[in-house]
């Protein structure tokens, strides 16, 4: 079957944050493979595209932009986007005022989505939610491009935006609804000890 990605250009791992497999794609992009949509196929696609339109609707200029491929008649799909250098957004950075800025304008955005969705995003992901006093929120990363090679610093940007519930659950889908269901809770309360 013809793939709307080139396998030959699919270089080396570079992360998992519970969803999503991450692997170098040429030069200066990444190629990202879900976990869901192998476990739900076309229920996972539809939702990959769906949060995506939703996360530009309120998050435009920080969502970094992905090109969403699907194939296997929409049971598949792959997502592409530029490589940035970057890290985790960490507590101790909210002391930069260019920093601190931006956060409390993606939060309100937050609010915002709540408010009139009712429905929150994935911000701490995997290497966030597990550690036990969590200083880390994984889904927003910092650049840290070296000015020199004309890169900006201290940009933050969205590099995974997965609105925290199912629309059907299936039944092999429960474990992930339950793991959502935790996840929300736990993101609350890290949220309110980030901001402190
Ligand atoms: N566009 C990107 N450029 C550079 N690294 C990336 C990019 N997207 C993802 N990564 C790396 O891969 C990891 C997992 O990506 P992410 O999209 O958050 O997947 P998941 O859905 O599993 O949380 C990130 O924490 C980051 O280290
Ligand atoms: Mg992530």
């Amino acid at each position: 079957m013809q793939k709307p990605y080139n396998k030959n250009k699919i270089g080396k791992f570079i992360g998992w944050g519970g969803e999503h497999l991450v692997f170098q794609y040429g030069d200066k992009q990444v190629i990202k493979f879900s976990l869901h949509v192998f476990i739900s196929g076309k229920s996972a696609v539809d939702k990959i595209i769906k949060d995506y339109n939703i996360g530009n609707r309120y998050f435009n200029r920080y969502l970094l932009p992905t090109e969403i491929l699907h194939y296997k008649k929409g049971k598949r799909c792959v997502e592409i986007q530029e490589k940035i250098e970057c890290r985790f957004l960490e507590k101790k950075d909210l002391q930069i005022d260019l920093i601190k800025q931006q956060f409390n304008d993606i939060m309100k955005r937050y609010e915002r989505i709540k408010k009139e969705t009712g429905e929150v995003f994935d911000l701490f992901g995997r290497e966030g939610l597990f550690r036990l006093k969590s200083d880390v929120i994984s889904n927003i990363l910092v650049t840290s491009s070296p000015s020199h090679k004309g890169g900006v610093n201290n940009k933050l940007i969205l590099i995974d935006f997965t609105i925290l519930k199912l629309d059907k659950i299936k039944i092999r889908e429960i474990p992930i609804w339950l793991f959502i269901e935790w996840a929300k809770r736990r993101q609350k309360k890290l949220l309110k000890k980030f901001i402190k």
